[in-house]
This record gives C-alpha cells, structure tokens and sequence, in this order.
C-alpha cells in the first residue's frame, strides 16, 4: 500500500518537491492545494504516480485540514511560512494527521526575528549583534553607539521584504523610521531589530529536522539581487545553485555542531520542538565563521529547485520519518554533479509586474520538448489561459538543470532558456559565477 501525500503551496519550490514527490515509487497519490499548471502536468506529462490539484488557498487552515482528512493523507508537507505560522503544523496534529512542518510555536523562529535573536544568544548560536526597538529614540541611541555600519529589520514576516542592509547610520535611522513611523511593513514593523552588518559570502544551509535530530540537505547559494554581479534592488530570489563550492565538509561538519545542534536543542528544550525543514540563512563572516542572518521554518526558493535536482535517492521516506519524529541517522545522497536553477521573472519584478503574457516554448506538460531529467523547468507564476501557458505573478519559471560541473549546468540552464519567451521577460545570466570574476 503507497502513501497518499497533501502538499501545501504553489511556487517554484512545490513544483520541486512534487517532481520529487511523485517520483517516489512509495507515492500513491499527490494532492496538492492550490498548486500550477507545471504540478498539475507532473500527473500525465511524466506518466508517473496521480496528481490532483485541490482549489484551496494557502492560508485556509480549516479547509486544508479538513481536506486531509476526507482523503486520509498519510502526510502533509507545507511549502511556505504563512500557513505554518498561522497553526497549519498544529492543526494537523489536533486533527491527527501527520505534518513535514513546524507547529505555530516552532515556526517563530522564522516568524519572529526578536525571538529568534533571543533563543540563539541563549543557546550560544553564533550571530550578528542585535538590540529590538519599538521606540524610535531608543532605537537612535542604540545606532548611535555602535560602532559599523548596520541592518535594520522588520520584526514579523514580510515575505523577505522587511531587511534594509545600510551603509550609514543616518541611513539606518531612516529605515527605522520607515517601519516604526510610516509602518512601510504594517504590524511586522511594528517592533525592529537592528543588528551589525557582517561582511562574507552568504550560504543557505537547510535540515530536514525531527523534533531533536536533524540531517542536513546539500549547501546551496541563493542570488537575492535583481541584476548581474549582486547589483539592484533585493527580490525572493533570482536564483540558485548547489552545492556552495565554499561548504567542505569541514564547514558542514563545524554548522552542523555549531549552529544546528544547539539551535535545536535550545528549541526543544523550550517546548517548542522543530519537526520539518530547517533554513539557516549563514555569513560565512572572514572573521567570525559561519553566523546566522536568518532562520526560516521551510524550505528555500529557489535553493530547494537546485538542491532536489541533485538528490540522489527517494524523498517521502525522509519526510515521513521526520513528521513521526524518526530521523534515521545517516546521511542523505547526493549526485556528485552540480545543479543550477535560474529564475525567469516578469517585466518590473521586482517591483510591479503585468501578468497574462503567453509564454512561448514550452510543451503541453509545461516543460521544454525534448528535454530529459536533467533539465526541468519549475513553474511558478504561470497559470492555464485561452493562449495557453500565460504569466501570473513575479517569478515565472525556475529553469533548473544538472550537469558534470558547473560549466555544464550553465551551459545547459542557459540553453534550456534561449528556448523560452515572452514579452519583458528577464533573468540573471551569471547564476553561480560568484567568486569566479
Ligand atoms: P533576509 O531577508 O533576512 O534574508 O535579509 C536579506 C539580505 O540582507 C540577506 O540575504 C543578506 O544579504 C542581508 N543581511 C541580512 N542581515 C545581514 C547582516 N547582519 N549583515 C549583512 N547582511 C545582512
Ligand atoms: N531564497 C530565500 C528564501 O527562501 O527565503
């Protein structure tokens, strides 16, 4: 008897894990709410397990629950924060159904950046100094007396908008005025944490986790910037690869014990144990070694659309295992190759965009023709229209391929996308060459 799986999301990300969802020969039975077009396709156009896709929104706790439930799933597993955050993981166990997700509780760590400061200086995680503020003068003062330059953000979730890296402090202080005063963020500014600016190469480190044991997925480096060589305003994420040529195992080894350990055990031991993905957002300070910048209570996007293309064995087993609290302790295998996911956004993204243009190139089942199993193209602000396959939101595609090396990945990312177009459309051409020029 195979599981039946009720993944929660709609985005680049949850097409990768539904690509490697219904791969599992243990998958019966997808469904996915609300899901896109490029999901609904992985049921006929790789002929492989049964996809449904379910019209409920992300946010819509009840229903989800209830939709669990109905169909008897064996697991849900929650792509983006706000459901998590809002008691998804919670109401999954009330409900008795198992959850790849952190309660309410656990997912404040990515909910609450005060929080998440105060658990790691308890727990001794390395990260950057910090003071909170909900009172403009104390936050001047406070700026006033450090001694660097500083990062000023918003203390609730702002889907990655809230965070303004400055270079003086009279522009630090005009950011907190931002959030405090003119509440640029609504409530999620209501508090902000200012914390020194640390200097480095930013790596993403992710862990599936269970409670109290975790394994981590490969290194990946997002590229956070609108435009070639890390200029322009920040967005969700314009691209991603894995593994980070700086993460040796070494390093895995000292993040491991370092920052996931003992960030773990402060949560458990806080009664807010984490069962679910596990995102650190780490400098890798020349001074300090790895520091945390952020955590998140999931999965990353795009990292996850690299990291999943070199996962080299089945998924579900270790989502069951860690929802029931069961993280078989050894570790995961990778392919030896590299992977690259190049996001293809829409015209203004990341600011305004204009939606409904007709995305040429791709077949039927939303991917390129011809393509095999190391080239696949992640939907995410796609959706079905009288023109065919049109965009619907800022990041349109995740094009994501495998290769030897790098040289090959690139190659083969960037020819897959010469195949693909549409009016305004754009993206980075120089995903994963940091470092190299
Ligand atoms: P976040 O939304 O928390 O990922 O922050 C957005 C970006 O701001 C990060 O990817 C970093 O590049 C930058 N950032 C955040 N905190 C710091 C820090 N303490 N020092 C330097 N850069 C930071
Ligand atoms: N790629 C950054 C994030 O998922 O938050």
């Amino acid at each position: 008897m195979g599981y039946k799986v009720l993944l929660v999301g709609s985005g680049g990300r949850e097409h990768a894990l539904a690509w490697r969802l219904v791969q599992s020969p243990l998958c019966d039975h997808l469904l996915v709410a609300p899901g896109n077009p490029g999901i609904e396709a992985l049921g006929r156009g790789m002929g492989q397990g049964r996809v449904t896709l379910a019209k409920i929104a992300t946010e819509a706790i009840a229903d989800l629950v209830a939709l669990g439930k109905r169909e008897a799933v064996d697991l849900v597993v929650c792509g983006p924060e706000v459901p998590l955050m809002a008691g998804l993981g919670d109401a999954c166990q009330a409900a008795g159904l198992r959850c790849f997700g952190p309660s309410r509780k656990a997912a404040e760590i990515e909910g609450s950046k005060q929080f998440a400061k105060e658990i790691m200086t308890r727990a001794g995680v390395p990260t950057a100094a910090y003071g909170a503020f909900s009172d403009v003068a104390a936050a001047d003062a406070f700026i006033d007396a450090q001694p660097g330059d500083l990062v000023v953000k918003a203390d609730g979730l702002c889907a990655g908008k809230g965070v303004v890296v400055t270079a003086s402090h009279d522009e630090a202080k005009r950011a907190v005025r931002t959030m405090l005063v003119e509440r640029a963020f609504g409530e999620a500014g209501g508090r902000v944490v200012i914390e020194e600016r640390l200097g480095g190469r930013e790596v993403s480190m992710m862990a599936l986790c269970d409670g109290t044991r975790f394994v981590l997925l490969a290194s990946a480096e997002d590229h956070k910037t609108v435009l070639d060589g890390d200029r322009g305003p920040n967005t969700g994420g314009m691209g991603a690869y894995s593994p980070s040529p700086l993460v040796d195992e070494a390093l895995t080894e000292q993040i491991a014990r370092t920052i996931f350990a003992p960030l773990l055990a402060a949560l458990a031991d806080a009664g807010r144990p984490f069962r679910g993905l596990l995102y650190g957002g780490l400098m890798l300070s020349p001074e300090r070694g790895p520091t945390v910048i952020e955590w998140n209570c999931r999965f990353g996007d795009p990292e996850t659309q690299a990291v999943l293309l070199r996962l080299g064995e089945d998924l579900l087993p270790w989502l069951l295992d860690a929802a029931s609290g069961e993280l078989p302790m050894r570790l995961l295998e990778w392919l030896p190759g590299l992977a690259v996911c190049v996001v293809l956004a829409a015209e203004g993204y990341p600011g305004k965009v204009r939606g409904g243009d007709r995305i040429a190139g791709l077949g039927d089942d939303g991917q390129l023709p011809g393509a095999g199993g190391d080239l696949v193209v992640f939907h995410a602000g796609t959706k079905r229209g009288d023109g065919g396959l049109l965009t619907s939101g800022g990041r349109v595609l995740g094009v994501t391929a495998y290769g030897g090396n790098l040289e090959e990945a690139r190659e083969r990312v960037y020819a897959g996308i010469g195949r693909i177009g549409w009016p305004g459309m754009h993206y980075r051409k120089d995903i994963g060459l940091r470092g190299k020029s």
